[in-house]
């Protein structure tokens, strides 16, 4: 494996790969979560490439940029061990530069959910996006369900964009008793992990009302809603939404996501279910 930090280096030893290349982008300290996306890659893919970038642009005022959990190090053991052929790990200068022409999330689907709660978010991911896919020209890109708000306005850039790159979007890995991973779940006290359970268990729920033949949004909300505030600090939304964000009343078979944002003492949570 070789590890890059700028673009000029990456690009030698991108020029050094045939066949397909796929690209997991993240912002490091990774876990299985990332290391399953890296696993497809290699399994789909002749070469993969990873880059660990904690992208300032993404981060609103306020939020954890400078305490975000680095870990470089056991990064890099993991990504050897997983068979990564490119580690890039750019500095912030190499990839930004002053004045720079920018990029927006689209006016709906950027601005409802995610986008409402952190507004300016998306374009911070949008924009680095586009720059990383640019300069790895993967042929596949794999992006976790986890962030499906981010994957589907990546999946629209790539295609308002007419980008080469096939999007993948790849299942959410959770822990044993259920909590989605995220680099984040390093912030939580045990009691607050123990709390942080009710996402999946609000979102089981729903997924068994539905199996029941329960499709009103309303009462799968009101239910989901009900166990979340028995254990959260605050419930930022419940939504029920189509594969392209727009919001249901009736759940869908095959074209549903229901999604949930949460606060668990300071920690911001997400999670989300396909059905
Ligand atoms: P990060 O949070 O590090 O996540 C990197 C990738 O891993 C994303 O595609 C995310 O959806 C996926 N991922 C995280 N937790 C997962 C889980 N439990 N199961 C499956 N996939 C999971 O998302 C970002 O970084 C950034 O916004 C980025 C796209 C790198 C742009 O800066």
């Amino acid at each position: 494996m070789v590890i890059v930090r700028d673009y000029e280096s990456f690009l030698v030893e991108r020029q050094k790969l045939q066949g397909s290349i796929g690209f997991v982008p993240t912002m490091g300290a990774l876990h299985s979560g990332h290391l399953s996306l890296i696993k497809r890659s290699k399994a789909e893919c002749d070469n993969t490439i990873v880059s660990i970038f904690v992208n300032p642009t993404q981060f609103l005022e306020g939020e954890d940029l400078d305490k975000y959990p680095r870990k470089d190090e056991a990064d890099k053991k993991i990504c050897q061990l997983a068979g990564v052929d490119i580690l890039f790990m750019p500095t912030v200068d190499s990839i930004y530069s002053n004045d720079e022409l920018v990029i927006m999330a689209p006016k709906v689907r950027g601005f409802i959910l995610e986008g409402a709660k952190r507004p300016g978010h998306f374009d911070g991911v949008l924009q680095v996006v586009m720059k990383l896919l640019n300069i790895v020209s993967p042929t596949h890109a794999f992006f976790g369900k986890k962030d499906a708000q981010q994957l589907a306005l990546i999946s629209q850039m790539v295609k308002d964009y007419f980008m080469h790159t096939k999007i993948v979007p790849c299942d959410i890995i959770r822990d044993e008793k259920g909590l989605a991973l995220s680099s984040r779940n390093v912030y939580l006290s045990q009691d607050e992990y123990n709390r942080a359970l009710s996402l999946s268990r609000s979102l089981k729920e729903a997924s068994y009302m539905f199996a029941k033949g329960l499709s009103d949004v309303t009462i799968i909300k009101e239910k989901m809603e009900q166990v979340l505030l028995e254990s959260v600090d605050t419930l930022e939304y419940v939504a029920v939404v189509d594969r392209t964000f727009k919001p249901l009343k009736k759940v869908q078979q095959d074209n549903t996501i229901i999604l949930v944002a949460v606060f668990v003492g300071n920690t911001r949570l997400i999670d989300n279910i396909w059905l």
